[in-house]
């Protein structure tokens, strides 16, 4: 009996496509992992190649930001148990490396747009990324339509922290770059990893692209962004 049901277990995961595989959470993940600032994160060839993609997209105060938000974010998964069990870390993670691409001033950049929200540029390059990387695993539709909403929604709090738990923690970790740590994150973890990325230079960096932005296609500019809580957020910080 016992070795039969093992047999079907094997079957099983003879057959199971690489998809199964590629979604496990983070309590079971077999993913490989790095450390950094002391905090162990999730290190797969498409990480690493978002890490990438975000240095050639943008300038050195938007990688600081990216890299210090996804931090923030997996330190917040890491104080949740709810969280540790079930969060994709790789969507949090692309997701997060991503979410400025549309930040990109640089001349005629691949993934900026003359008409969209820079939140829509960022989604629609993550989701053309994640599409054109080629190394051999196969990214379910819903786990790329989750990064899409992700970036697509991250400066919309006030819909972002009513969707998945992946859209909601990219949000929050990028949001507690500007207001300070929050959800579980202590104040000693948060200042190992503003050492690690020094955040001297966000503010300006934040102020001269929402200028470029303004300039460069003002119809796309309303909206939250705007508003009340991301401006001031940015400009106390
Ligand atoms: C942990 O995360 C879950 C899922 O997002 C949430 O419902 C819960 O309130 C969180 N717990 C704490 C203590 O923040
Ligand atoms: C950007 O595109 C414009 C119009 O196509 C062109 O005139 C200009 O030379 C380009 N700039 C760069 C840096 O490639
Ligand atoms: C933002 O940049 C503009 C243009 O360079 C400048 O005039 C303004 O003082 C800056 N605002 C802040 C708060 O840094």
């Amino acid at each position: 009996m016992l070795l039969s049901r093992l047999g079907l277990v094997f079957f099983w995961a003879g057959i199971l496509p690489r998809t199964a595989l590629s979604t496990r959470s983070a309590a079971t993940s077999s993913h490989p992992t790095r450390v950094i600032a002391g905090i162990s994160v999730v290190d797969t060839a498409i990480v690493k190649a978002a890490e990438q993609f975000a240095i050639k997209h943008g300038s050195h105060a938007v990688y600081k930001h990216v890299m210090r938000s996804w931090l923030y974010g997996v330190l917040m998964i890491e104080a949740n148990a709810t969280l540790r069990d079930s969060i994709d870390l790789e969507v949090h993670a692309v997701s997060t490396l991503l979410h400025d691409v549309g930040w990109d001033k640089e001349d005629n950049s691949s993934v900026v747009s003359s008409d969209r929200r820079f939140e829509v540029d960022g989604a629609v390059a993550a989701r053309t990324f994640i599409e054109g990387h080629d190394d051999g695993r196969h990214w379910e539709h819903r786990r790329v339509q989750l990064v899409w909403d992700a970036i697509a929604l991250h400066t919309e709090r006030s819909i972002a922290y009513f969707k998945e738990s992946e859209v909601q923690v990219v949000s929050k970790g990028i949001s507690m770059d500007f207001a300070g740590p929050l959800f579980g994150v202590s104040e000693d973890e948060y200042a190992v990893v503003e050492r690690e990325f020094p955040k001297d230079d966000l503010k300006n960096e934040v102020n001269a692209t929402l200028v470029w932005l303004c300039e460069r296609k003002p119809a796309t500019t309303y909206g939250e962004l705007l508003g009340r809580n991301f401006l001031f957020n940015v400009l106390a910080c």
